[in-house]
């Protein structure tokens, strides 16, 4: 079978697949598929049961992916836990071939070695695509226990008729590579639903520099964007996040730090190209001191001083405006601390905003610095959604739901 990368869907490549292969003659199938998942660009580790590793060794997959193999649950050299490790490295995990024998452990819960341990601790899709004899395949306990692989939420690839390695013709074969990856390209989508699709989002407060060392800034901590950040990502979108403040690098993110409303705006319209949604989190200053003094101001020289402010640009205003930005959809927040619908909708117009998220800056128990928020997203029909108070990390999957929908009936 000539390896072919281009057969593997492009929204899994540089995505984590674990490969757990089973043991049964249709192993050595395996090989080849772990060498076009790696050729295509994605990053595959493979675990294997002891009856796998008398079909194909365990040195096969690691010269064909460059990665060590799991067959073991304990390891002198690995992780500690090693099943821990994988079931939290997988994105999206592939058992094949998947004989009688470990349908029916996973479908019992068993954790007695590493492929069975990886699947229990995971939780992410899991795709089964077994291969066995054809008695074996249409008994009861076999068609049992996969209906309850799938009613769990697992993706089965059934077996297919043909020859099988007894001798005898019937169903039992191993699912082609072509079905295999389009099951695993399903099982991906089902939950990355954001696959495909590039978010530029923004974070944190600007910080409009007075001398070297002073600025007038705020009190955004960059937490509501850095929440929506990592939930697109988490979903399968390509995310770029304009952040002036810092957290702990979140996975599939490209942060771009910055300081200023005239950097954030700057980065924001380059990576503009290609981006599907805009997610404004970002509290911009208003305005910017006129003159930065090139030396740290000295207060025995001041003993009183104004200092004279220039309007930042609008970068919402600036982006909409722009041709490239057509066809993107545009999310705003709107910091109030009273008449919040009505400020809100009139912010949502003059910034030519598909939507915007109206928060009340005045609580403490949302908003500003906090791991919280509350308030209504006001949409350009009008619509409005209202979100009681919740944790930003679930508020953020909450309004890339609306944002998605928009965007399907956009291109709809
Ligand atoms: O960062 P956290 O601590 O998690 O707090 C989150 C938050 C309170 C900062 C966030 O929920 C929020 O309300 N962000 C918007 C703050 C703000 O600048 O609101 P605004 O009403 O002044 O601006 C309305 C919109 O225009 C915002 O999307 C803002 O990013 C954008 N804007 C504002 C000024 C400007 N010059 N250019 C802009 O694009």
């Amino acid at each position: 079978m000539p390896i072919d990368p281009a057969s593997v869907p492009k929204s899994l490549r540089r995505r984590h697949v674990l490969l757990c292969v089973g043991g049964g003659i249709a192993a050595y199938k395996t090989a080849d598929w772990a060498s076009q998942l790696t050729a295509a660009g994605v990053a595959l580790h493979v675990a294997m049961t002891a009856s796998a590793q008398r079909f194909v060794g365990s040195s096969t997959y690691f010269g064909l992916t460059g990665n060590p193999v799991f067959t073991d649950l304990f390891s002198p050299t690995g992780p500690p836990e090693p099943h821990v490790w994988l079931s939290d490295w997988a994105e999206l995990i592939l058992v094949a071939p998947a004989t009688a024998n470990i349908i029916a452990r996973i479908a019992a819960g068993e954790a007695s070695d590493i492929v069975t341990a990886t699947l229990l601790a995971s939780r992410c899709p899991i795709v089964i695509a077994p291969a066995m004899s054809d008695a074996m395949w249409s008994s009861a306990a076999v068609q049992h226990n996969l209906a309850l692989l799938s009613e769990r939420g697992m993706h089965i690839v059934p077996a297919e008729s043909g020859r099988l390695a007894s001798g005898h013709e019937g169903f039992g074969r191993l699912a082609s590579t072509e079905r295999v990856f389009r099951e695993l390209q399903t099982a991906w989508l089902s939950t990355h639903d954001l696959a495909g699709i590039r978010v530029l989002v923004s974070a944190g407060g600007t910080r409009e520099p007075i001398d070297p060392v002073r600025f007038i800034g705020n009190s955004s901590s960059g937490k509501m964007g850095f929440a929506i950040a990592q939930a697109a990502a988490l979903r399968g979108a390509e995310v770029v996040l304009v952040s002036t403040a810092s957290h702990p690098e979140e996975t599939g993110v490209k942060v771009i730090p910055v300081n200023t409303a005239a950097e954030m705006l700057e980065a924001l319209t380059r990576e503009l190209p290609g981006t599907s949604m805009l997610i404004m989190a970002a509290a911009v200053a208003d305005y910017r001191p006129t003159h930065v003094a090139a030396h740290k101001i000295k207060k025995d020289a001041h003993p009183s001083m104004t200092i004279e402010l220039t309007q930042n640009p609008d970068i919402l205003a600036h982006i909409t405006s722009l041709p490239e930005a057509k066809g993107i959809i545009t999310l705003g927040f709107a910091a109030e601390d009273t008449d919040m619908l009505e400020h809100g909708k009139k912010k949502r117009e003059a910034k030519g905003l598909d939507a915007i998220f109206v928060n009340d800056v005045s609580r403490s128990d949302i908003a500003f610095g906090s791991d919280y928020n509350e308030g209504s997203l006001i949409l350009r029909s009008g619509e409005i959604h209202s979100f009681q108070r919740r944790e930003k990390k679930q508020l953020a999957d909450e309004l890339l739901n609306v944002l998605r929908d928009l965007s399907a009936n956009r291109n709809a």
